[in-house]
């Protein structure tokens, strides 16, 4: 018998502030247009004051345990992918634990800013075939609106807050690309291009610090290692690019995104799309876009996914599930 780690339930939070990029023209010199026709945004989430990294985890949490018809209780771990945590420490992944009133298992946090869902996803896998837990439930969540410097263009225009949460749960299967589950994982860094993507805060300066973006150096890299990526996931999962039903990329930007529809040869009609509403919400978009392609009837029980993404290190990964 070959264990699977298969989606039991899906959920997501969005802060209720919703910013159209008309409301970045009166304090910068950028314009809806320019927004639009260079990354696809049109429209992100702010989160509230009193709302944080582990607040909106939490959230997303409670949607994907009524979806799984769950108590927290059943749960054994919890993964947060995150790069904005509430606090240096504890993990937010104890305060989301402490939140639901678990008081079993284990939690802790994940950092491979974009990529650190696929990671959080590798990590829950590896736990379920090792036998560490049987149900897993793996968040990502952000604030990317406390790390934004307000005066720089480039970047503040781009990211937006928001949460997803996935509940994994092992389930016998045949050891066959025909299964649920996550049938592959693919992770990859290059810590020497550590100087494109970061935040100019921590322990270090004793600030929190802003992101710092070379966009157009990240960009060059982004295409050809996530359809790499996603290629070497799809092999070992033995599955080609005609099986797939959806692609459900980091929403970073949509350039990015048909870039890499297209050299792995798929149709954007294959790929779930919510970039333009959510804006780049770094570890959360993915669960974001699992969760809104599930709603919006685009994902259904037995299709096959391919998930990837890139961030701040360089980190990149893929993951191959069968929904
Ligand atoms: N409004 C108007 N003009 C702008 C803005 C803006 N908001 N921002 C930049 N510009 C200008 C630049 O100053 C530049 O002007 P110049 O030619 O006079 O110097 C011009 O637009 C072109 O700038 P580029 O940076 O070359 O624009 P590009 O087409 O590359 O688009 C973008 C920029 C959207 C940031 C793109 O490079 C991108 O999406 N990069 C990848 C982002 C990404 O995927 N990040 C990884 C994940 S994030 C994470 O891990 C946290």
């Amino acid at each position: 018998m070959t264990l699977r780690a298969v989606v039991k339930g899906v959920g997501h939070y969005l802060p209720e502030r919703v910013v159209p990029n008309s409301e970045f023209e009166d304090s910068l010199d950028t314009n809806d247009a320019w927004i639009r026709s260079r990354s696809g945004i049109q429209r992100r989430h702010f989160a509230a004051k009193d709302e944080t990294t582990s607040t909106m985890a939490s959230a997303a949490a409670r949607a994907a345990l009524t979806d799984a018809s769950l108590a927290p209780a059943d749960i054994d771990a919890i993964i947060v992918a995150t790069s904005t945590a509430d606090l240096t420490f504890p993990s937010v992944a104890t305060m989301v634990q402490a939140d639901l009133g678990m008081e079993t298992g284990f939690a802790f946090d994940v950092q491979a800013v974009c990529a650190g869902f696929i990671y959080a996803l590798s990590n829950a896998n590896a736990m379920i075939l090792s036998g560490q837990a049987k149900r897993v439930l793996v968040i990502g969540a952000e604030t990317f609106s406390r790390i934004m410097d307000w005066s720089d263009r480039s970047t503040c225009v781009l990211f937006g807050d928001g949460a997803g949460a996935l509940i994994l749960e092992a389930q016998p299967g045949k050891g066959t690309p025909q299964d649920r589950g996550i049938l592959s994982t693919d992770l990859n860094s290059d810590g020497r291009h550590k100087d494109l993507l970061y935040v100019d805060g921590g322990v270090s300066t004793g600030t929190t610090g802003y992101l710092r973006m070379q966009g157009n150096q990240v960009f060059r890299h982004a295409v050809e290692k996530l359809a790499s990526t996603a290629q070497k996931a799809m092999e070992r999962a033995g599955v080609s690019p005609q099986d797939v039903d959806w692609i459900v990329p980091h929403q970073a930007n949509i350039r990015i995104i048909q870039g890499t529809a297209k050299k792995l040869g798929l149709s954007m009609d294959n790929v779930v799309v919510t970039v333009q509403d959510h804006g780049n919400t770094s570890a959360a978009s993915i669960p974001l876009a699992l969760s809104v392609g599930r709603e919006r009837g685009q994902i259904k029980e037995g299709d096959l996914l391919v998930t990837e993404a890139i961030g701040g290190g360089l980190a990149w990964g893929a993951v191959v599930l069968r929904w």
